[in-house]
């Protein structure tokens, strides 16, 4: 039975970020966002995300688009709806640090075209690796709420947790969530926490979890009784599996109780009728083929993890290794004092528990991004790692105990002398400081596009063995 005094419930509607990233890859085009993004903007949820995390990247990649222009049609197409992204703290939406200039810059642009609520978080949840964007998102007017990456071993408790959640008040956060990336979160667990951290600090909190294990929407529920604000979910059609529980689940259960969310289920099947269709054309990067995938609990690590070490050893004709490797991980991971497995340091231990396992000695070899996180280079880890291995890898090389970001020298003015006469804006240059490689390639295209645009406009025909003719400026 609900209790009587409930509070209603909101929903994050995590569809157009989260959800195809999840299930299709994160390859979703603009065009196919926007087909639903007016609809969604009259549904009333809590907040809509929709960029961050791997779009950025994907954007550009994969298909050939801006990901700030693909904000602003977001921003024009929802004008009702707060929006929200994922940053992964100094990482931003890249995978290593990047230094405080780009930070400003980049959350500045961010707030500057249409974003309302930045989740903030670290893979190690080192709070000076939050320092700096949550000062910047302030400084911008964005609600920042922190994420705190959840993960099970032995030093991370309730009060753990708890302690990292009142810290990040102290800093400033307006809200927390508790982002349970691989699934792991159990609903008795979910009670404790939530209630551990709104008793310690009174913020609102917003739950993101995965489908994965399938226990998401039971710890959703006791979530919700402990006092959980916002639940992260998605329209039906882009959910569960390695996504976010089904909106519409959630709404219909909570119907009628203290809880009630008061959204109307007809509008979501109108939303949903369309997403179906359209994850139809992404049939190719559907790779989900689980319904429900309880290994993660057993490993202990997020469901794309085990999926890539398939695809590593197959390239090695080493397929038969695998069940070594996953039981490699854990003692990985204590080696390197536990860090919970999300982006970067999933695919960091993931990548060194493969050497370990082909190579047959641990840590006879270790990838560039291992060195660097024995070096202290990616933070501190919640727990001391293991000397002897640390040794082993950087030799007598000593480690760095001050914030990382605080050694790297300011590159923005740098980056605009490099990408020069291809940028025509400031976002511009973002994108080349983020993915110089991806963003040379995006940015020299659109001009070639444009040019090309240009001289068919003056009459000047394409090259007659029907090849695009090369109007790039030397
Ligand atoms: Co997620």
């Amino acid at each position: 039975m609900a209790e009587q005094t409930g509070h209603k419930v909101g929903i994050c509607d995590t569809t157009l970020r989260d959800g195809h990233q999840s299930l299709l890859a994160t390859r979703l085009s603009t065009a196919d966002l926007l087909e639903v993004a007016s609809m969604m903007d009259e549904v009333g949820f809590a907040s809509v995300e929709v960029w961050g995390g791997a779009t950025f990247d994907s954007c550009m990649r994969f298909l050939d688009e801006d990901p700030w222009e693909r904000l602003r049609k977001l921003r024009k197409a929802m004008p009702k709806s707060k929006l929200q992204m994922l940053l992964r703290g100094q990482n931003l939406v890249g995978y290593r640090h990047y230094s405080d200039d780009v930070v400003d810059e980049f959350i500045k642009h961010c707030v500057g075209n249409g974003i309302d609520i930045i989740r903030i978080f670290d893979a190690l949840n080192d709070v000076r690796n939050y320092e700096r964007a949550m000062y910047a998102a302030k400084k911008e007017g964005a609600h920042v709420q922190a994420g705190i990456a959840y993960t099970i071993s032995p030093i991370h408790s309730i009060e753990y947790f708890a302690n990292e959640a009142c810290t990040l008040k102290e800093m400033g956060a307006d809200s927390i969530c508790v982002k349970d990336m691989a699934g792991l979160l159990k609903p008795y667990d979910a009670y404790e926490l939530v209630k551990a951290i709104k008793e310690r600090t009174g913020l609102m909190v917003q739950m993101h979890s995965h489908y994965t294990s399938g226990l998401a929407s039971m710890s959703y529920l006791k979530a919700v009784e402990a006092g959980a604000d916002v639940l992260d979910c998605a329209m039906s059609a882009l959910a569960l599996a390695s996504s976010q529980p089904a909106a519409a689940s959630l709404i219909a259960a909570l119907q009628g109780t203290p809880y009630d969310t008061g959204l109307d289920l007809d509008q979501m099947s109108a939303i949903n009728d369309i997403l179906k269709r359209i994850r139809k054309k992404y049939a190719k990067f559907d790779t989900t083929d689980y319904r429900v995938d309880t290994n993660v609990l057993r490993y202990q690590m997020p469901g794309g993890m085990i999926s890539n070490f398939m695809s590593q050893l197959r390239d090695q004709n080493a397929l038969d290794r695998l069940q070594e490797v996953l039981e490699e991980v854990p003692r990985v991971r204590a080696d390197m004092g536990y860090p919970p497995l999300v982006t970067p340091t999933s695919q960091i231990v993931g990548s060194q528990s493969v050497l370990n396992v082909l190579l047959g000695e641990r840590y006879r070899m270790a990838t560039n991004e291992v060195k660097a996180y024995f070096r202290g280079e990616y933070g501190t880890p919640p727990a001391p790692m293991n000397p002897e291995v640390q040794k082993k890898v950087i030799g007598d090389a000593e480690a760095i105990t001050c914030r990382p970001a605080d050694l790297i020298q300011s590159s923005l003015q740098q980056a605009r002398k490099e990408i020069g006469p291809w940028a025509k804006s400031e976002e511009d240059v973002l994108l080349y400081i983020m993915f110089p490689t991806v963003a040379k390639t995006f940015l020299e295209n659109r001009m070639a596009g444009e040019t090309k645009v240009e001289y068919q406009m003056m009459g000047i025909e394409e090259g007659k063995d029907g090849k695009e003719v090369d109007y790039l400026p030397v």
